[in-house]
């Protein structure tokens, strides 16, 4: 990467971090798993338990784990539970603290660890594994600008055709053109373009730069040191994340859906068309040693040991 490049990476990491710290206090409140006391996000609850089997169905049991882009922990601390042990990494070091904490509370320090990183620099991460799975969840690495430097550092830390997870947000949700077209509201349509631009990022409420990403496209922008396995949409008839009210009021209507749901979403002709994509990869034994670029050294500056 030339050093202009590095520069602006490093500012693109920069606003990231202070967007996603604002947004950090009020995640799981308004983001976290539902609770009796109506905390959380119903929807949202869906995409993680729907993330999470796909997770238990391809990832060794109780194995070594990386998540990209942990949050406050929710995913971590679940598979934790369950066995595994996760080292999570995040740009927001509000984010990692509060994951900290929590893990503390429950009692799962040992087993499930976080780290202030950008997931372009993970060939910085001091802890090198070598992890026998990884994911990055719920459109975390649609706001990552190095891409093919997240690729090679995460292609080296995990053992030999271990599988990687990715959830994507996705460049054509069919559900939101349809309820908007029959509506007459073209325009209420997200804007879901492949280049950078201010939108909804993820799933977290925070808008900052996103890109939006085919399953094709996402794949060649991390080849060659992973291959696709699969790929289905999350979720294909039933509201996209930024729509979450209609979800939770409609909630009888939509779990009738969830049938065409479950039978639907792999199929080519949709699944690249939901909100969301979860992407199952492989790490490829084949793919050249990662090479560090002599000449611009990656800026680690965003990094806090933790
Ligand atoms: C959707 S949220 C957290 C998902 C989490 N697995 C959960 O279940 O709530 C995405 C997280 O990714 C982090 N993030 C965004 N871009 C990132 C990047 N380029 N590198 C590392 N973390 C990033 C944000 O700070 C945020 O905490």
């Amino acid at each position: 990467m030339s050093q202009n490049a590095n520069a602006e990476t490093a500012q693109q990491y920069k606003a990231l971090e202070a967007r996603f710290d604002r947004a950090a206090k009020l995640y799981d409140a308004t983001y976290g798993q539902p609770d009796e006391q109506g905390h959380g996000n119903l929807l949202l609850g869906w995409l993680r338990d729907r993330h999470l089997a796909v997770l238990r169905d391809v990832m060794p049991e109780r194995a070594l784990l990386l998540e990209i882009g942990s949050g406050t922990g929710e995913e971590a601390l679940i598979l934790a539970r369950e066995g595994y042990s996760v080292l999570g990494i995040d740009i927001s070091p509000v984010m990692v603290r509060q994951a900290q904490t929590k893990a503390a509370v429950h009692g799962l320090s040992r087993s499930a660890t976080f780290r202030t990183l950008p997931a372009g620099r993970l060939a910085a991460l001091d802890e090198r594994g070598p992890f026998q799975g990884a994911y990055a969840s719920l459109g975390t690495l649609n706001t990552e600008p190095d891409l093919a430097g997240m690729a090679r550092g995460l292609h080296a830390l995990l053992v030999p055709g271990a599988p990687f997870v990715a959830t994507m947000m996705s460049r054509h949700c069919l559900y939101e053109i349809l309820h908007y077209l029959v509506r007459f509201k073209p325009g209420r349509i997200m804007r879901r373009g492949p280049d950078w631009h201010e939108a909804r990022a993820g799933t977290g409420g925070v808008d900052a730069p996103v890109k939006f990403y085919s399953p094709r496209a996402f794949a060649a922008a991390i080849a060659p040191y992973f291959t696709v396995e699969s790929v289905q949409a999350l979720p294909l008839w039933l509201p996209p994340v930024h729509m979450h009210d209609l979800y939770r009021e409609r909630q009888a209507h939509f779990a009738q859906r969830e049938g065409w749901d479950r039978r639907m979403r792999t199929w080519p002709a949709f699944r690249a068309w939901g909100d969301h994509f979860i992407m199952v990869l492989r790490q490829n034994p084949d793919a050249a040693a990662p090479e560090q670029d002599a000449a611009a050294p990656p800026d680690t500056s965003t990094e806090e040991p933790s």
